[in-house]
Order: C-alpha cells, then structure tokens, then sequence
C-alpha cells in the first residue's frame, strides 16, 4: 500500500479534510494526539475496523477506543451515568477514556464482544478536526505494530506502519506520552482500568470515590482477569530484556554499574533508563535520561521514545531506575513494568 505521510498542524484544514475522506471511504489514517499517536478508521463501520487489526496484527479481543469530537455521546451508548457525566464536563476534551454501556450503533468487533464501549474525546486539535471533518466517531488503538512501544512521535509510526495504511499526518511530539486513563463507569462506581495522565487523586478531586483494577498494580495471573482485555498483553516492549531496579537510588546506581561491568566482560552491551539526577553517576554503558525526577510529566512524555532509541542502538541489556507509584508514577511504572515482563529487583 502506498502511505501518504502528510506534517500537520491544526492550521492545516486542507490536508486534515483529505484525511477525513479517506476515513470517510474507510481507509486507515494515523493521526496525532495528545496521548500518543493513534491508527484510526470510521468507528461505526465494521470493514474499517477490521483494517486495524490486520495493521496491526492486534489480537481480536482487544477493544478499540472510540474517538469523538462532540459532547452528544448519546447514539453511543445505553446509559450514562451521573459519576460519567462529571468526568467528562472535568477532563474532556483530554486524556481520560470512559467505559459506559454500548448501544448497538457500535460494531461488535469494535468492542470486541463485550458489551460496554469505551469513549474519549481528544484534546489535541488536529484530532478533533479530523473527527469533525470526517463527520463520524474514529476508532483508533495506539498507532503501533501490536507489542512495540506506543508511538509518541510521527517519526514512529512512520517506522512501524509504513505500508500498512492510506494516511500518515502529524509532526509534533506527543504532549504527554502515555496513554489515556481508562475508567469505568458503567453504573456509579469508578474504577480505573488503565493509569494514566488523569490520576486517582484528580479523579477524588472532584468528589469521586475510585477504586483501582487491582490488576494494575501487579503482574495478571491466569486466576486474576483484567477488565481492561489490553492489559494482560506484553506492551510497550523493546527488544532487549529489561529489568528495573527500584529502592534507593544510591543502591540502584552501584547495583547497575556492577551489571555494566558484567556485561562488558561478555561483549555485551547494556542500556540504562536514567535520570538527569544519576546520569553522570554511570560507569560505561548506553545512558539515555529520560528526565529529572523532579518533573514526571517530562519523564512520561519521553519513554516511549527512550524504550525506542534502545531498540535502535540495539543494545543487548536494558536496566531501568524505578520511580514512586503514586501519582502520574503509577502510570509510568504500570508502562515501564510490562515492558519489562514484570522484571523488578528491589534493593
Ligand atoms: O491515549 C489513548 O487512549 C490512545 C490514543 C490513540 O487515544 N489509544 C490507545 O488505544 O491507547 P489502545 O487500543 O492502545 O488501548 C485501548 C485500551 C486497551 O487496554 C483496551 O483493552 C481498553 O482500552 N478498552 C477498550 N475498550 C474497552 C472496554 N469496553 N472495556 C474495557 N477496556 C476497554
Ligand atoms: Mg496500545
């Protein structure tokens, strides 16, 4: 297939409008978001959707996220709660999806057979052009090969899908890096499926009581289903095997540098998810900050990105500090732990 990649801003009607066609005709466009990029087709169309998954090599019973640019959700859903209504009215457009009971306009493969549909409405306005221009919801997953790291820059999914799909648009770095927040709120009661941006604290905030899939904070067993079908897979992952190393930091840095060392006597080569706190600290390897400590925000954009770089050096190794799993750590560990396999020593 030949993509045509397009370099967009919110200023660039025309081009966003072909792209809205080709959704229109049910082709696949990747666009941007505030979160990270998205693969997309006509949300109420089962043949584009279809497309995907094939894209993608995603499993069929991984839902997608709708995409929509308008309030008025109501065509897409049975119920909306009270709880899901103030949610929206605080945080949409941005970076929370919810989870509300679907209405039949919905395709099934859409939501993978589960009876609930999950919803967002972006922030970033090259996204929300696209939806209104193409005059209909746009499903669209991580535009990443199924596995890989999310795509946070157009250089990235130019990577992984070129070929793949009608439309490439974008060009600016993804403002925050991980994927939106998943919630459910099918009756009053919130639980957070996927940490994200949007955290527990900000959800209590507004007057919300919240509980947290308790999936989330370890590694999914056989026994322990996660509600969110998309997190039991192995993601984010780079190439290397990858271990984080959480405790004090002092001791994470020593224990590194004996790894370093380690692997250097082998020939091989190790990467270090750093931070600007530490970087000079290390002794040898491939030292990549991902940011100081002191602004999450900063190290939750330029992840992705990071596990990525790895992959490109191709080094053999890849040790992560850890960081705390309360606030926006929660959802940065979330990541950074499945992209280790759940590989954790703590010191
Ligand atoms: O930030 C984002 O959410 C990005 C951008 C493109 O909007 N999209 C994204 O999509 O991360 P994806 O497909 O990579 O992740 C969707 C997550 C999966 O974990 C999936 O299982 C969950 O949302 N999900 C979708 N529909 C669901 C449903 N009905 N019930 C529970 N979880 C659902
Ligand atoms: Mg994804």
């Amino acid at each position: 297939m030949n993509t045509k990649v397009y370099y967009v801003d919110e200023h660039s009607d025309e081009k966003i409008k072909e792209a809205a066609e080709v959704i229109k005709k049910g082709g696949l466009v990747v666009f941007p978001t505030e979160t990270v990029y998205g693969l997309g087709a006509n949300a109420l169309s089962e043949e584009a959707c279809r497309k995907i998954f094939e894209a993608k090599g995603r499993p069929q019973d991984n839902p997608l996220i709708v995409h929509v640019a308008d309030f008025d959700i109501s065509e897409y859903t049975e119920y909306i709660s009270e709880n899901a209504k103030k949610i929206m009215e605080n945080f949409w457009p941005g970076p929370i999806t919810i989870v509300l009971k679907k209405s039949t306009k919905i395709p099934m493969l859409v939501t993978a057979n589960l009876d609930s549909v999950a919803i967002r409405m972006p922030s970033n306005k090259v996204a929300r052009k696209l939806i209104e221009y193409a005059g209909v919801p746009i499903a669209a997953p991580s535009a990443n090969i199924s596995g890989r790291p999310s795509p946070t820059t157009i250089e990235h999914t130019i990577d992984d899908l070129m070929g793949k799909v009608d439309m490439i648009i974008g060009g600016d770095k993804c403002e925050f890096g991980l994927e939106s927040t998943v919630v459910e709120v099918l009756d009053e009661k919130v639980t957070i499926l996927r940490p994200g941006a949007i955290t527990k604290d900000m959800l209590e905030e507004i007057g919300l009581k919240v509980d947290i899939d308790p999936t989330i904070l370890k590694k999914p067993d056989e026994n322990l289903k996660p509600k969110s079908p998309g997190m039991k897979y192995r993601h984010y992952a780079p190439k290397a095997e990858m271990t984080i190393v959480t405790g004090r930091i002092e001791r994470a840095v020593d224990y590194i540098n004996m790894k370093i060392d380690e692997m250097k006597s082998k020939g091989k080569l190790v990467g270090v998810l750093a931070t600007d706190e530490t970087k000079d600290l290390y002794k040898g390897g491939y030292i990549i900050s991902v940011g100081s400590r002191k602004k999450l925000g900063l190290i939750a954009a330029n992840l992705f990105d990071t596990l990525r770089e790895f992959d490109k050096i191709d080094v053999d190794y890849i040790y992560a500090e850890g960081f705390e799993e309360d606030g926006l750590g929660l959802a940065i560990m979330n990541r950074m732990k499945k992209a280790a396999s759940y590989n954790v020593i703590n010191l």
